[in-house]
């Protein structure tokens, strides 16, 4: 969970059609309260087009976004071909809180109690019973998939729900929580290779002298087009925070086969090396496109300005900023793993700091808005369970908190070389290299395994 990982995928999502053909399930509120009978509508997409009585059900899991008829239709992932091949179901819930599912419309603080991974497993839980007698699939051996965030999700469902998920397929799932990952930037760092890298550096040194006059405040505001003036020190934070989003998510899915192949490190380098004597404004080329991609006009930097944004509890007409609400939400009281600047070895400022993200949360949330994240809930890079498949890229800054070996035999891992975030859960392209074709390989030995035990 990170706001760079939800912006990129919320561009997606706004550039598929709205969805007509969900469903709606009456969802418990609280599952921790019995005597609580509140109830929520929590939205759902399916495909029954490969199924025949008897065979698997493939249950997406929600992420921290709003979910389209795309997660079950074919279009963008890898789902659709295992049921194909396995006469299967295709399932798919949103994550309580995010897109159409959100409790009562709205994000109020008491109302977001209510949002966390242990609500939002027994719902997935829950759904799946409901499921079996209302589509007739009790026979079904249930195969939960995810990624990244939902990845976690997955796994811990099979972990938690045993009894209900017969196997999970996690795919860059950061199992291990951290209140601060600096390890991001670095990798980030080395995936841009030593040159290009240097670059960056260089820049952000030259806007970290110029945010320190007025004159250069200026100047950048021309330059960058920012949102709104830079003034105080977390203004800077912020807007050095923003310029490095462009630079992570290119790496973080550097061809990864979502859509926007584009733009890979490559290119982005070509940009930078060409522009090396005056990267200043080679930089605000990139910067800007990566705004434009994003339906923004302006960079963010102001601090207070963005925090309001993120104040407003009403979701209708507000785009994606309950989304990133909500996100957040789970972010600063839950998941921590904010990507810091507080390595030494990255490109990026050492200014954006874990005290930053801090303040930020208790600035959305309150005095309370920010707790240190408990390790122990689902026994991190130690989980105790059988039957998961785990995949993680190596070029995928996230990766070492993911489970890159095990000594359980009853867990599978697969490793990437070369590839970046979740790049294996998406449907085969032709020009997919040929590590991304051993992955698709092993999830289909993984689940023929699962239906023949
Ligand atoms: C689960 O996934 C997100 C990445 O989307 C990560 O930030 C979080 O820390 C993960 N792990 C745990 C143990 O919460
Ligand atoms: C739960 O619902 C039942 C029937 O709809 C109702 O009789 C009961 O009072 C409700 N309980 C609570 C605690 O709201
Ligand atoms: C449990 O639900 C009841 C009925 O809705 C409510 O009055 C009570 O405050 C809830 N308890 C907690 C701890 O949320
Ligand atoms: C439910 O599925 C079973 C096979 O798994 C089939 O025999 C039965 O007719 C189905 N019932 C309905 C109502 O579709
Ligand atoms: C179901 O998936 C198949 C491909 O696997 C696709 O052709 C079909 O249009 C999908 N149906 C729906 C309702 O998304
Ligand atoms: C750093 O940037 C300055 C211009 O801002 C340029 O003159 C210098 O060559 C750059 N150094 C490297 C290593 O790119
Ligand atoms: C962005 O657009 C808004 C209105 O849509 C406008 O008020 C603002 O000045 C624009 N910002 C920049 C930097 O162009
Ligand atoms: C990744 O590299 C290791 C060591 O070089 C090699 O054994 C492995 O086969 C490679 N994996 C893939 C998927 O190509």
């Amino acid at each position: 969970m990170t706001s760079n990982t939800i912006i990129v995928a919320i561009l997606i999502s706004f550039l598929v059609s709205k969805s007509n053909s969900a469903l709606w399930f009456e969802q418990a509120y609280d599952h921790f309260n019995s005597s609580s009978n509140t109830t929520f509508q929590q939205r759902y997409f399916i495909n029954d087009t490969h199924f025949k009585p008897g065979g698997p059900v493939f249950y997406l899991i929600g992420l921290e976004l709003p979910l389209d008829e795309d997660y079950v239709s074919g279009k963008k992932l890898i789902v659709n071909e295992y049921a194909e091949r396995y006469n299967g179901y295709i399932v798919a819930l949103e994550h309580r809180f995010f897109g159409e599912s959100v409790p009562f419309n709205h994000l109020s603080l008491e109302n977001l109690e209510h949002l966390n991974t242990k609500q939002a497993l027994a719902d997935f839980a829950n759904f799946k019973v409901y499921f079996d007698k209302q589509y007739n699939t009790t026979g079904s051996k249930w195969i939960s998939f995810g990624l990244s965030y939902s990845g976690n999700l997955s796994a811990w469902l099979r972990l938690k729900y045993p009894h209900l998920i017969d196997a999970a397929i996690a795919s860059s799932a950061p199992l291990q929580q951290v209140d601060q990952y600096p390890e991001h930037f670095e990798i980030v760092g080395q995936v841009l290779g030593k040159k290009c890298a240097r670059i960056i550096s260089n820049l952000t040194r030259s806007m970290e002298t110029m945010l320190e006059t007025k004159e250069g405040c200026h100047k950048i505001k021309q330059i960058y087009k920012t949102c709104d003036p830079i003034e105080s020190e977390e203004d800077k934070t912020a807007f050095l925070y923003s310029l490095s989003y462009p630079v992570q998510q290119i790496v973080q899915y550097n061809n990864v086969p979502n859509g926007f192949s584009a733009v890979n490190v490559n290119s982005l380098c070509k940009v930078l090396k060409a522009g090396k004597n005056d990267p200043i404004s080679s930089f605000a080329f990139i910067n800007s496109g990566y705004n434009q991609l994003l339906g923004n006009n302006c960079t963010i930097s102001n601090h207070n300005s963005y925090v309001k944004q993120l104040k407003i509890e009403t979701v209708e007409n507000r785009g994606f900023w309950p989304t990133l609400r909500a996100g957040y939400y789970l972010q600063c009281l839950e998941m921590g793993t904010f990507t810091t600047g507080e390595s030494k070895n990255q490109p990026f400022s050492r200014k954006i700091s874990l005290k930053y993200f801090i303040k930020r949360c208790k600035d959305i949330f309150g005095e309370n808005g920010y707790r240190v994240p408990n390790t122990e809930e689902y026994g991190s890079k130690d989980i105790e369970s059988t039957n998961i498949l785990f995949t993680n890229g190596l070029a995928d800054p996230y990766h070492k908190l993911g489970l890159l070996s095990t000594n359980n035999p009853k867990i599978e891992v697969f490793i990437l070389n070369n590839t970046g975030h979740c790049a294996d859960i998406y449907k085969d392209h032709e020009n997919d290299n040929p590590e991304l074709v051993s992955a698709h390989k092993v999830q289909f030995e993984f689940i023929s395994k699962i239906l023949n035990k």
